[in-house]
């Protein structure tokens, strides 16, 4: 087989084999094919796209380029979420600590953040000492103690992915329906949960700016999910303005927290959450309908088992769980700086992405992979879209490294205040699957 006749087949619009498929990923994988044939074949793919048998075909020979966990010692279930990014997303520190107080265990591989959005397993990272890589065995084992796992995926989860997700970040191939599903769909499915459940985001921030492409990423993962025997469903969720107050990681471990013990229960980050762990507990068989899930994640909310998951989790894996009573024992900011309204309106639109990119230049997240971050550091957001605001209200609080000089008008920048109150709109645009 040669990848040349791969490249002109895809250059012209035709299918790939499933064995030619296999062949380009194993080469890509172990270095045998070129750099430049795999970047001009995800090129021709990014532009003619693929068949669903091709996607399959794409995402099955990721998966099996590297190991696949086994958690069948693990009784039950095992539900898995995945959430295709967003500033200020910190559902999965609500969500898994839910769904495990429901009885319904909860693996996760969460990722590091790059550029605007901020990863989970940083997140977890700003809770000292707790482990954010774990051993085969330590995650089976929080998830057999616990029935909550979370850790960055080791090196020989979907190799093929690390290879191929690294030439698309350089080639601009990144946003390729078919790739980006052959991508999650290969980790997850090696991961070795039975269900999953998709946040696909969709908005001027996300990956897919229209809710056509939303619904067309979202069916293509729940297609490939489905066809390899996993229970699957996806919500398609706006994105626009950051989840939730906090942005950085030690601020979004105190929101999590708070949202736990039961505060902020009518914010959008806090209904999102309760409905997908809701999802996930249907799909983990613990309640039949959505009001029954519903009733479940408010009680384990209400009598504090959420968040002594959350504490057992943290200490089974070496993390300070006192850290999450109280917040003066997680990493801080060397100063904060408040930024007032110049202005009285209605707070009509917030620009997530430029928020994330700020709490990035903050040091709260990485510009390049190798960046150290400063886990302290990060932005409160005091305003909501929708609300009337007066000029000298306090929008935002910018928690700091001590001595950076804060200039107030790139955060201004991110707001539209106008003279009307802006149309509601929903968080949930669509649910697609099972
Ligand atoms: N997340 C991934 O893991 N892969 C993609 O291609 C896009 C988002």
């Amino acid at each position: 087989m040669r990848m040349y006749d791969l490249i002109y087949t895809k250059k012209l619009g035709g299918a790939l084999s499933p064995d030619q498929i296999a062949f380009w990923v194993k080469g890509a994988a172990d270095g045998s094919i070129p750099d430049e044939q795999s970047a001009s074949l995800l090129m021709a793919i990014c532009w003619r796209g693929m068949t669903t048998e091709e996607t399959l075909a794409l995402t099955l020979a990721m998966r099996d380029s590297g190991k696949r966990m086994n958690l069948s010692s693990v009784p039950g279930t095992k539900v898995d979420k995945h959430s295709t990014g967003g500033v200020g997303d910190k559902t999965t520190l609500i969500l898994g600590p839910i769904v495990a107080a429901c009885g319904v265990p909860c693996p996760m591989f969460s990722g590091r953040g790059l550029g605007h959005t901020g990863g989970t397993v940083d997140k977890f990272a700003a809770i000292p000492g707790l482990k954010v890589e774990l051993t085969d065995a330590e995650f089976i084992r929080s998830l057999a103690e616990t029935g909550f796992a979370n850790s960055a995926p080791t090196g020989d989860i979907a190799p093929a992915d690390k290879k191929l997700y690294a030439l698309r970040d350089v080639t601009a191939t990144v946003e390729s329906i078919p790739l980006i599903t052959a991508s999650i769909m290969s980790k997850k499915l090696a991961g070795g949960a039975d269900a999953l459940v998709l946040d696909v985001k969709c908005g001027p921030t996300a990956f897919m700016k229209t809710l056509e492409d939303a619904q067309i990423l979202a069916q293509s993962m729940v297609d490939v999910g489905s066809a390899h025997g996993m229970q699957i469903r996806a919500l398609i969720t706006r994105m626009d303005a950051p989840l939730g107050w906090a942005i950085g990681n030690a601020l979004e471990v105190m929101e999590s927290v708070e949202i736990l013990r039961g505060e902020h229960g009518d914010s959008e980050l806090a209904q999102m959450s309760f409905r997908l762990a809701a999802e996930m507990l249907i799909m983990g068989g613990a309640a039949k309908t959505l009001i029954e899930a519903q009733a479940l994640v408010e009680a384990c909310i209400q009598d504090g088992s959420a968040l002594e998951t959350l504490r057992r989790f943290t200490a089974l894996n070496g993390g300070d769980a006192k850290a999450l009573d109280d917040f003066g024992r997680l990493p801080q900011a060397g100063q904060t700086v408040d930024i007032l309204s110049d202005r009285a309106g209605h707070l009509s639109a917030m620009d997530g992405r430029a928020l994330g990119l700020l709490a990035m230049d903050l040091g709260a997240g990485r510009k390049d992979r190798n960046d150290v971050l400063d886990l302290g550091v990060g932005i409160r957001v005091h305003g909501r879209v929708g609300q009337r605001i007066a000029a000298g209200d306090r929008l935002f609080t910018i928690h700091a490294k001590a001595g950076a000089r804060i200039d107030p008008a790139p955060y201004l920048a991110t707001l539209q205040i106008t003279e009307t109150r802006p149309l509601a709109t929903p968080w949930l645009l669509a649910t697609i699957g099972c």
